[in-house]
């Protein structure tokens, strides 16, 4: 696709029928630029990929290749979503590879923040880059680079072009269909594509995943109480109709135990600290005025549903001084 900068007479895309317009335009692009060759994407399952998944699926079916890396930090329910959306309802060519033990297999001990970041961020690219080598015939990679991602990148728009950290030997030409969109018009084609509400208006959650959330080394069982109790946190904030709401909610395990009782025992079990806050650029943040009913809910569901947790914290620090997430 020809480098694509947004007019500054763009229209901002608020409708439906506008968003139909960009759909139509980008298909045709994308059929006239592409031909018969093939296209690799790395679908995450976010807002973005799952948008450019979703167009290239409609412009050129299975000649779209999408690799879906399940790295093991994601939250409950996402991979089988991916399937079920790509796969199952829009008979995507959707390779998947569940690469948990690998990456859990990497992390393992390893307890400082940016080192685990580097690491996921490495083992990523090395599994996607090992099933790109698998495919033979594929000409370019799709990416779902939106424009504040060009407006923010350091060196502006000629800069931007990496195409992922991939290794030398992988040659794509880039292919990014939504670049010149911003995150709201991003949603508002995806809803037009026909992609579920909890993807379309999905909170934002960091690449690496629960894996800033889970702190210190990453332990299996630490993980699976981060993943179930933001499971519950979500479902709660749903039931009390503030999942559109609130910008961004999560929860976080540390990685110390206190004591507290059980079934009559005294037992040593993790805490889990909720998050909660609003936020229009992420810069500064205030905490979200949670009432005390729902957060009695949630502690009384995750002291008792997830293994290995005795407490529940509210962490009422705006940022700053505190960040969003803890690391
Ligand atoms: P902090 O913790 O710096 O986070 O206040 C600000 C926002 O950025 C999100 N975040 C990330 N998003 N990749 C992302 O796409 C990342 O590696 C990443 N790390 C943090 C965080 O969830 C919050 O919304």
């Amino acid at each position: 696709m020809p480098i694509l900068i947004r007019p500054e007479t763009m229209e901002r895309i608020t409708t439906p029928a506008q968003a139909e317009r960009f759909i139509d335009e980008t298909i045709a692009d994308v059929r006239t630029q592409v031909g018969d060759r093939n296209v690799l994407l790395a679908l995450s399952g976010g807002v973005d990929s799952s948008v450019v998944a979703a167009l290239f699926i409609k412009a050129i079916g299975k000649q779209l290749v999408c690799v879906h890396v399940n790295h093991g930090l994601l939250r409950k329910g996402e991979p089988e979503q991916v399937i079920r959306v790509f796969q199952d309802e829009m008979d995507a060519n959707l390779i998947y590879v569940n690469a948990t033990d690998r990456f859990l297999d990497k992390l393992a001990g390893v307890s400082d923040p940016e080192t685990k970041r580097k690491i996921i961020g490495s083992t990523f690219i090395d599994v996607f880059a090992e099933e790109a080598r698998k495919l033979s015939d594929v000409t370019f990679l799709a990416q779902g680079t939106i424009w504040p991602d060009i407006l923010e990148s350091e060196h502006g728009i000629k800069a931007h072009h990496n195409a992922g950290g991939l290794p030398e030997d992988l040659k794509f030409e880039l292919v990014e269909p939504v670049r010149i969109l911003f995150k709201d018009e991003v949603r508002v084609v995806g809803k037009a594509l026909g992609l579920p509400d909890n993807m379309v208006y999905r909170q934002p959650f960091p690449g690496p995943g629960l894996g800033v959330r889970c702190l210190g080394a990453i332990t299996r069982d630490r993980l699976e109480a981060v993943r179930e109790s933001d499971a519950i946190l979500r479902e709660e904030f749903a039931n009390a109709g503030l999942a559109g709401k609130v910008w961004q909610y999560f929860t976080i395990v540390p990685d110390f135990k206190s004591v507290g009782i059980k079934d009559g025992k005294r037992v040593d079990e993790w805490p889990v600290i909720l998050r909660a806050v609003n936020t229009r650029d992420a810069m500064t943040a205030t905490v979200e005025n949670v009432p005390f009913e729902l957060l009695s809910r949630i502690t009384d569901r995750i002291t008792h549903e997830v293994k290995g947790v005795n407490r529940v914290l509210y962490d009422l620090t705006p940022k700053p001084t505190g960040t969003i997430e803890w690391e």
